[in-house]
């Protein structure tokens, strides 16, 4: 069975573009994005990998580490970081695993054999300080991502763990918040002191605490 949230995310040593790692070690209380793409050398990945490294700034504003996988070698990797800071204008400035025995892809569940049996799927998994799976997202090889929307929910992930808010639909940073289910009105009057507005007891909205 793959990992569900709230499992711890396995640790594994890997060798990567930036040299071997321990993956605890390397994130340590840090935030994490692990991801893989099918294959080194193909359109929609060269156009994901360059724009997770133009996001290099607002990752790191978020105590955020980024790590790609394939199955390809680090040697391709290397070769197609050329192609990706030719044709994205950024060159991945992340470590890469070069998955080539598959260690890593299938303590991580990212080869579904019934979408393609040797080449990882898009898998995204962000992993909290605690190393606890946070969240998981699974997309086709003909699908590329949309990392806007892993930072979207990177900052309600931390949000929720520094103010026990959650974040309604289609949220973004600055918007309004809902207070958490688990704080009654009187833990909820310690946290916000200056009042919410209650459109239901279940549904009590504050202002973005951050902005
Ligand atoms: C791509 O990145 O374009 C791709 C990779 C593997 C299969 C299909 C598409």
């Amino acid at each position: 069975m793959g990992l569900r949230l709230g499992d711890e995310a396995p640790n594994f040593t890997a060798t990567t573009t930036e040299g071997e790692i321990d993956f605890h070690a390397w994130k340590g209380d840090s935030w994490a994005v692990l991801f893989s793409h099918p294959k080194d050398f193909t359109p929609v990945c060269t156009t994901e990998l360059g724009y997770t490294a133009k996001l290099k700034d607002d990752f790191d504003r978020r105590n955020v580490k980024v790590i790609g996988l394939s199955v390809d070698s680090i040697d391709n990797h290397e070769a197609w970081a050329d192609d990706i800071e030719e044709t994205q204008g950024n060159r991945p400035n992340f470590p890469i695993i070069g998955d080539t025995d598959r260690t890593v892809s299938d303590l991580y569940d990212m080869i579904h054999p019934n979408a393609n049996d040797t080449l990882t799927v898009r898998s995204v998994f962000v992993i909290g300080p605690d190393n606890k799976v946070k969240l998981t997202i699974t997309y086709p090889a003909s699908t590329g991502r949309n990392f806007d929307e892993i930072l979207r929910v990177i900052d309600s992930l931390q949000l929720t763990a520094a103010y026990s808010v959650a974040t309604p639909v289609n949220w973004k940073k600055g918007d309004d918040v809902i207070i958490a289910a688990s704080l009654d009105d009187e833990a909820a009057k310690a946290k916000f002191p200056d009042g919410w507005k209650t459109l239901k007891p279940y549904l009590r909205v504050v202002p973005d605490p951050t902005a």
